[in-house]
């Protein structure tokens, strides 16, 4: 790296020190072109992105028929509010409802916004549905979740650094044991006020814990018995980055609410959606919920071109197969390793638990050195790290970051 350059990078992270709220921890590294599976920094070298940007740029960086489809909407209208119609919107919900197999779509921006839009919904539905008493409504959710970090939702997070100090805290959430159906039925069964279930299909953020399988379909089969409504939270796990469309399609689960948002717009823009069929969704009436930017022209046009990618360039299946190629090399190196306990994952959704403890900065460290040899990556944990490329990827990139991958993991060998 050249001075000059050493001096860019260091000045764009001097200023968001300077001028930014500290509320995340980069990497040290500075970025300014996308292409595909690539990415580049200021000083103009060239790395795979193992991240995604946490599973939102399934499509691969840049992809021109989004960034066209964005870049052609953007010229004609931008945003109407929802206060009149625009001729996008109706085509997007139409073209998604049918891709999903659902009745009804409710757009908003931000993945948050959409759980938020789905834990809305399912009081709703409870009260006015269900037939339980005003404000008495429950919704269980699981142990070390993670579904965003507005107020409601980090009240049933087990995240001690994004609840302190921002009490007091919603009601109405019961937390049980992931991947534990005794503990969901012990729920339904001896509770009367629970209206719906929220779960991830894969355990994101937690460090891509991938549920027993059987997990999902049923815990729908106990949800359809208690008349409590499913919720599954896909804005990681959903648009083929587990290797199908949904990852509750592995157990052929249809959610009561479907939770979108990330892959939904390739990356290019915030678009989030919560889908249901209309016996959920026809409880929201007009005045009940909405989002100045939700359901905007550019949006719309950005998600119809980003599911349109995942079907042409069938980015399932290639997530399906890449997905096994990766695990099966990696335990190759891993049968022999002291530093890295186990790979597990679905699809392209992975991570290596390292043989550290959670408090350690090894995964940091691990994170530092893949920079160097090219491949970003990000610890979920001090002891795991997430690796989730891009779905444009192909077998010969793949094989190539597997390499970049143990040889640097070899450094840290003891
Ligand atoms: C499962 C899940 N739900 C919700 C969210 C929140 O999405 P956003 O950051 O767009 O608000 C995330 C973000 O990582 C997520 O992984």
């Amino acid at each position: 790296m050249s001075v000059i350059e050493q001096k860019a990078s260091q000045k764009a992270i001097d200023l968001e020190n300077k001028y930014g709220a500290h509320n995340y921890h980069p990497l040290p590294v500075v970025l300014n072109r996308g292409e595909g599976v690539y990415v580049w920094d200021v000083d103009g070298k060239k790395y795979y992105d193992f991240l995604s940007a946490y599973s939102a740029v399934n499509q691969g960086h840049c992809h021109p028929k989004i960034v066209g489809a964005m870049n052609e909407q953007a010229q004609t209208l931008t945003l109407t509010s929802r206060a009149f119609y625009n001729d996008m919107l109706g085509k997007y919900e139409k073209f998604a409802c049918e891709f999903f197999n659902f009745d009804k779509l409710l757009p908003m921006n931000t993945g948050a916004e959409a759980v938020e839009t789905a834990l809305k919904i399912t009081r709703k539905w409870a009260y006015e549905k269900k037939g339980i008493a005003e404000n008495d409504a429950e919704i269980v959710v699981c142990e070390n979740n993670f579904h965003g970090r507005t107020t409601t939702i980090i009240s049933f997070s087990n995240d001690e650094t994004a609840r302190k100090n921002f009490g007091p805290y919603t009601k109405g959430f019961i937390k049980i044991a992931y991947d534990d159906l005794e503990a969901l039925e012990a729920q339904l069964k001896s509770n009367k006020n629970i209206a719906g279930f929220l779960v991830e299909p894969i355990q994101g953020e937690a460090g891509v814990y991938v549920p027993s399988e059987g997990y999902l379909s049923k815990a729908k089969a106990l949800c359809e018995k208690y008349n409590v409504l499913f919720i599954a939270d896909e804005v990681q796990t959903g648009i083929a980055r587990t290797g199908k469309l949904l990852a509750v399609d592995h157990e052929n689960v249809k959610p009561d609410i479907l939770i979108l948002g990330k892959a939904l717009s390739g990356g290019a823009y915030p678009v989030s959606a919560v889908l249901a069929d209309d016996a959920v969704m026809g409880v929201i009436k007009p005045g009940t919920h909405g989002s100045t930017f939700g359901g905007n022209p550019v949006a719309a046009a950005v998600a119809i071109a980003a599911l349109s990618v995942v079907k042409e360039e069938n980015l399932a299946e290639n997530a399906e197969k890449l997905g096994s190629l990766f695990r099966s090399e990696l335990n190759k190196y891993i049968e022999n390793s002291t530093i890295v306990k186990l790979v597990r994952g679905k699809g392209l959704l992975n991570a290596i638990v390292i043989n550290d403890s959670e408090e350690s900065d090894t995964a940091w460290n691990i994170c530092l050195k893949l920079r160097d040899n090219g491949l970003l990556a990000k610890p979920t944990h001090g002891n795991i790290i997430r690796f989730a490329p891009p779905l444009v990827m192909d077998k010969e990139q793949l094989l190539g970051c597997v390499s970049i991958i143990v040889k640097t993991l070899k450094d840290f060998e003891v």
